[in-house]
């Protein structure tokens, strides 16, 4: 798959082509990292954040948004629940803090989640831009995975949808920072973005592959009418494309990079009422159920029209597991699911447990 063709496939809109292009990716998958789908249960903590990214509804300078931190005690029934569902790993994630006082609670969390799993509960952060020093003390806390989303390649278009003192290159550090620190390490793009062409898709993928990255989740872009990038009246595609744009994304990155773990991101979910299944037949092999306690869910709108706003974590995990088995994919309760990416790159087994 070379740029030219992945460009190609981008511009595709025959739904026969695109079928035998997702048949091709999740066999790919199913050669490079198992027929399994592997379940991340998504704890989104808090919506405080020091950022104001142009296209998020909990951006700082959203007054509308009630601000809310779980107790910690909370954050670790949300991941007992986690484990007794079967889930392999939780996910941590939130708007973007900095201070000692932060940097400790993490640092406490996430033994207390080791613990009450006997050390099973694989985590993953996603908990934005932090010091080197901040990822290593999480990591030796022991976390082994971390998310941080570059938005987009191009660091023009980076510019162009967040306020002047947020970076591309500090964020691309982080990045860096992150697999020196020895995690896992996630990124991803919008899709369908104001401004963005298919050759800023097709440099996406190759970002990916150059900055040697295990894990990726990309969903398509959907707008919030409370913030600035909505607001604009910029357009980016209609959304029925982005749907489109989403699943031709994870075949292309799986064709391409093969061994990397690929999430059917809940924005595929929040355009079509099959997203999940689509992302899977398109050769995704993560799912990330929101198991946050539904009273928070309201305020934890990165975007309008975001699924399951009231579905407990228990119903929506009898759900999945149907909906997923329809598509022929196995689903690997009570393992990491680690990608084996990062096991070929660090040449230390992916530990399955
Ligand atoms: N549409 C789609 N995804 C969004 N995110 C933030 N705002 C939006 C939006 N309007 C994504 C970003 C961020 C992740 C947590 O949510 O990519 O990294
Ligand atoms: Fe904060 Fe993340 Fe939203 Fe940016 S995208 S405003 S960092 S929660």
């Amino acid at each position: 798959m070379n740029p030219d063709e992945m460009l190609e496939w981008l511009g595709e809109k025959d739904p026969k082509k695109l079928q035998g292009l997702f048949k091709a990716a999740r066999a790919c998958a199913v050669a490079h990292v198992g027929p399994k789908v592997y379940f991340r249960g998504l704890i989104e903590f808090s919506n405080v954040c020091a950022k104001n990214c142009c296209y998020c509804g909990i951006r700082s300078g959203n007054a509308r948004v009630l601000r809310y931190s779980m107790p910690a005690g909370e954050i670790l029934d949300c991941a007992r629940e986690a484990f007794e569902m079967g889930y392999g790993s939780v996910v941590l994630q939130a708007g973007e803090r900095q201070g000692e006082d932060y940097c400790r609670l993490i640092e406490d969390i996430i033994p207390g989640i080791k613990a009450l799993s006997g050390g099973k509960l694989g985590i993953t952060l996603s908990l934005g831009e932090q010091s080197f020093a901040t990822y290593e003390r999480w990591f030796r806390a022991g976390a082994h995975r971390y998310l941080l989303r570059i938005e987009t390649s191009n660091p023009g278009l980076y510019r162009s949808l967040h306020p002047e003192d947020h970076f591309f290159e500090a964020r691309r550090n982080c990045l860096r920072s992150l697999k020196k620190a020895g995690y896992q390490t996630g990124t991803g793009v919008m899709i369908g973005l104001p401004g963005q062409t298919n050759e800023d898709l097709v440099n996406d993928i190759l970002f990916f592959e150059r900055e040697d990255i295990d894990m990726i989740g990309m969903g398509p872009y959907i707008p919030h009418e409370e913030t600035p990038l909505a607001a604009s009246g910029q357009k980016g595609n209609d959304l029925t494309d982005n749907l489109r744009l989403g699943l031709v994304m994870i075949a292309l990155t799986r064709l391409r990079l093969k061994d990397v773990n690929i999430t059917a991101a809940t924005a595929l979910q929040a355009l079509d009422p099959a997203g999940y299944e689509q992302g899977i037949c398109a050769g995704a092999n993560i799912i990330m159920p929101n198991i946050t306690p539904v009273k928070y869910r309201e305020q934890y709108q990165l975007y309008r029209g975001k699924p399951c706003l009231d579905e407990d974590a228990l119903k929506c995990s009898g759900c999945l597991d149907r909906r997923i088995r329809s598509t022929g994919a196995e689903i690997g309760y009570r393992e990491w699911g680690d990608s084996r990416h990062f096991a070929s790159r660090s040449k230390v087994p992916a530990r399955p447990v």
